[in-house]
């Protein structure tokens, strides 16, 4: 009961959360009145009774339809507003917010209308909740390299908006080094680097995406764990993993939150923290994961929970000076 409290109330990053899988399905219907955009379920709760997944594609079909009804500038503040107020809830004091600006302008909506919502939504999070927030650009691994290419330059004229670029969506048969080039151009741009490997594709997608990629940070990475010898690397050059306990067990990475490995992650000296991946979908936000965790892993204690919270700190894009006031 003391580490739970202590979980709770401990200052904390989030590293890992895409911004349209915070949208609620309340405030989905919210929007799709507003916008007169037509769903696919007729309530709340049938919509909610739709997210069963079986795997990561089962997911992404319905995560998809559900930004279908993100339009203005408006519903993007709207959205990144609510999960501020839930990340305050949990005393998240800093957040790196994927967006995906193809799941948006493939339906017409400008890359600046995407952009400026969120931004606004940092900004006001910063000024009045006092967390400080960033943006970080994904492209869609299952679209071609030319859209990512595309998109990067779309959102260039936004750059000092956003802090790097990421890489979700499909994950088997769409390997990091289909999208090396454009990574090279957002590194030339001075963006950070970040990329999902390993939440189900091979050990060998992680190694693409640090020898090709060269990002700073995996975003999942727990299947790291097929190769004795890419844990071995992971560790001995700390390279963070952002790992999203509830996602894995809803898409069925581990059968139960009991079998996941992230004790033997941080046994084997790996960089890794908890964090919320898509929580409306996936049945909660930062501080429900970490008690989740916790509540179904006796090995882990005290000084594990010390060690993710401090990695979410220092894995983060936060300058130095930012993070000596939080470990
Ligand atoms: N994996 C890949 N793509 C995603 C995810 C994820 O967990 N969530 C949202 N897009
Ligand atoms: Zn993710």
């Amino acid at each position: 009961e003391r580490l739970r409290a202590l979980l709770q109330a401990a200052p904390k990053a989030e590293l890992h959360i895409h911004i349209e899988g915070s949208l609620e399905p309340e405030l989905i219907f919210q929007l799709a009145q507003r916008n007169g955009v037509a769903l696919a379920h007729p309530s709340v709760d049938a919509l909610r009774a739709a997210y069963a997944f079986t795997d990561l594609q089962s997911f992404l079909d319905i995560y998809y339809a559900g930004a279908s009804v993100l339009l203005q500038e408006a519903d993007f503040f709207d959205m990144a507003w609510a999960y501020f107020l839930r990340a305050q809830a949990d005393n998240v004091v800093h957040a790196e917010l994927f967006f995906d600006p193809q799941t948006h302008t493939e339906r017409g909506v400008d890359i600046g209308v995407v952009i400026a919502g969120l931004h606004r939504a940092c900004q006001q999070a910063q000024a009045q909740l006092g967390i400080s927030a960033s943006l970080i650009l994904c492209f869609l691994r299952h679209l071609d390299e030319a859209s990512a290419i595309a998109t990067l330059n779309a959102a260039m004229p936004y750059r000092d908006q956003f802090i790097g670029v990421g890489l979700d969506s499909s994950e088997r048969g769409h390997p990091p080094e289909k999208f090396a080039r454009v990574f090279a151009q957002a590194k030339a741009a001075g963006l950070r680097l970040v990329a999902h490997a390993g939440e189900e594709g091979p050990p060998a997608y992680i190694e693409s995406a640090l020898d090709v990629l060269q990002v700073e940070r995996i975003d999942h990475g727990v299947r790291c764990t097929d190769s004795p010898a890419l844990v071995q690397r992971l560790a001995a050059s700390r390279m963070p993993l952002t790992v999203c306990p509830l996602s894995n067990v809803k898409l069925c990475v581990h059968p139960t939150m009991a079998d996941h490995n992230l004790p033997a992650l941080l046994a084997a000296g790996l960089c890794a923290m908890v964090n919320s991946d898509d929580p409306a979908y996936f049945g909660g936000y930062l501080n429900t994961n970490l008690l989740a965790t916790f509540d179904a892993l006796p090995q882990l204690g005290v000084a594990e929970a010390w060690a993710l919270l401090h990695n979410s700190f220092t894995a983060s894009f936060a300058t130095k000076a930012q993070q000596a006031a939080w470990v």
